[in-house]
């Protein structure tokens, strides 16, 4: 039997995985994600050990602060942590800087320079730099071309670039965004974030696929009926009304966390698993993808938004209620969609797309519904014979069932459908880590695998622009349906399947 075959040396550079001597600079460091994501990664990061000594972060945004005040405000912010974890709180703060920059101002940026020199020299960070744009995504294109004027950018091998989503409103924003920040630097430098690629569900739909030889012969329009992909949430827009007014659901879920998982679930095997043969492949089979209907985009997408809901105890406010939002507002807070991917393997197979606010349970998931067994031998329990289901389930209760049939107990020979379960928490017992300790430290490692590359951006986009345009040239085609708050999204929605012979998976 021959080995299976390996690249050592590939093998060899993925375990050791060791973060040189860094400085991560967080640009919006006064802001909601810092205090809410990026230094809590990082503290978990340091708890494991996984920083070098030489470790300092910089925290840059208007604000006059000190680097006393900027400790001070993110011990206040993760209270929690830090009285668990006292000494080592101290001793990671003490990595913590602050300095007051405007990016759009030339003397801020000079005066960046200089600091990030003066750090180098205490925490011996040796010019190794990751910038973190955390900022308002109109800053994201004149934010790196003020870097890359303080010659900040100049040396691929020294430092990296991190952007956060939204990366672009649309398809030719994109494009125009990509020449921005890639004439500051080099593909390699540059970090699109989608923090749903830092969940390890997400991650192991890979691992599932291609670690496990029985999958990839079935995982295919021969064997797949359907496809539905899910992320529910039970909140509603909390106090982001001012951002999501203009993004809504299509472009604040789909065109990236959903489309991540159907570029995972769908794209081929890469040769090797290294950055770049599996971001060619995801950009392919993104390139493959489109509506179900691109003549009339109308006929396949359903959008919603939330209206007043909930219980007597626990009422909900709708969607135009909420604070800043416009009374007579139509920005979807909820999307349901139908794709098809037109390549060899998958011609054919409906994916069904599906994301919304104020849904009854937080929960995403891919469900792969097999076809069923040409000939029924048996009369089933419920009527009819069940189809095989793969469901992996991304979050909460991580882990992944098969749904399949067995001979109900008893005489005769009825069948009846059982789940057979994986959960994550049962098999290894300890919580997984946050999507962005995994992020910020391959970001630092300068591993870019399971970072959104150029090409693959601007393919997601494209796939939804005929909605976009409709959204925006002849919104009365495209409606935003009320759904009551704490239900599952629109009548609409199901016709969009029911049309079909479907339902949605009720989880
Ligand atoms: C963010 C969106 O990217 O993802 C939010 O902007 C959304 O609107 C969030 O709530 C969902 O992330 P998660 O990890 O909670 O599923």
């Amino acid at each position: 039997m021959p080995a299976t075959p390996t690249n050592p040396l590939r093998v060899g550079l993925r375990q050791e995985r060791v973060i040189s001597p860094q400085c991560l600079v967080i640009f919006g460091a006064s802001g909601d994600l810092t205090h809410r994501k990026l230094i809590p990664a990082l503290f978990e990061l340091f708890r494991q050990r996984r920083l070098p000594s030489e470790f300092a972060v910089l925290g840059c945004a208007r604000r006059p602060w000190s680097d006393e005040e900027f400790r001070q405000r993110m011990e206040e912010a993760l209270a929690e942590e830090v009285k668990q974890h006292k000494s080592a709180w101290q001793q990671f703060a003490s990595c913590l800087f602050y300095e007051p920059v405007d990016l759009q101002s030339d003397d801020d940026v000079v005066r960046l320079g200089t600091r990030l020199e003066a750090i180098d020299r205490l925490k011996a960070t040796r010019s190794n730099r990751t910038f973190y744009l955390s900022v308002s995504p109109a800053f994201y294109g004149s934010g790196s071309r003020a870097l890359a004027k303080a010659g900040l950018l100049a040396d691929p091998s020294r430092s990296r670039l991190v952007i956060e989503k939204p990366f672009g409103t649309d398809y030719s924003s994109a494009q125009q965004l990509n020449r921005v920040v890639l004439g500051c630097g080099q593909e390699q430098q540059i970090f699109r974030i989608d923090h749903y690629l830092g969940k390890e569900t997400v991650q192991n739909i890979l691992v599932l696929r291609f670690a496990n030889a029985i999958f990839e012969p079935i995982w295919n329009r021969n064997y797949i009926a359907n496809v539905q992909i899910t992320a529910a949430e039970t909140v509603g827009v909390e106090e982001r009304a001012g951002y999501y007014e203009t993004s809504g659901a299509l472009r604040d879920m789909v065109q990236n966390h959903l489309t991540q998982m159907l570029a995972l679930t769908a794209m081929e095997a890469p040769g090797h698993f290294d950055p770049e043969s599996m971001r060619n492949e995801k950009a392919k089979v993104l390139q493959a993808a489109r509506l179900a209907n691109e003549v009339e985009p109308w006929k396949c997408c359903v959008r919603g938004q939330y209206s007043r809901g909930g219980s007597h105890a626990k009422p909900m406010p709708g969607y135009r209620e909420e604070p800043g939002v416009n009374p007579n507002s139509t920005t979807e807070t909820y999307v349901a969609m139908k794709l098809f991917i037109d390549n060899w393997r998958w011609q054919g197979v409906p994916f069904y797309l599906r994301t919304g606010k104020r849904l009854p349970k937080r929960l995403s998931e891919v469900v792969l519904t097999f076809r069923k067994a040409p000939v029924q031998l048996f009369d089933a329990a419920g009527g009819s014979p069940t189809a095989n289901q793969l469901v992996l389930r991304i979050q909460p209760d991580e882990g992944a069932g098969f749904v399949f049939d067995v001979k109900a107990p008893g005489s005769g020979m009825r069948s009846r459908p059982v789940d057979m379960h994986f959960s994550y928490d049962e098999s290894f017992g300890e919580p997984s880590d946050e999507g962005y300790v995994r992020l910020l430290a391959d970001a630092m490692l300068g591993d870019p695998t399971l970072f959104t590359r150029s090409d693959e951006v601007e393919a997601a986009w494209r796939l939804y622009t005929p909605l976009l345009e409709l959204i925006e040239d002849a919104p009365s085609q495209l409606p935003v349906h009320n759904y009551e708050a704490g239900t599952w999204g629109p009548s609409a929605a199901d016709n969009l399947l029911a049309d079909d012979g479907l339902m949605w998976r009720r989880p």
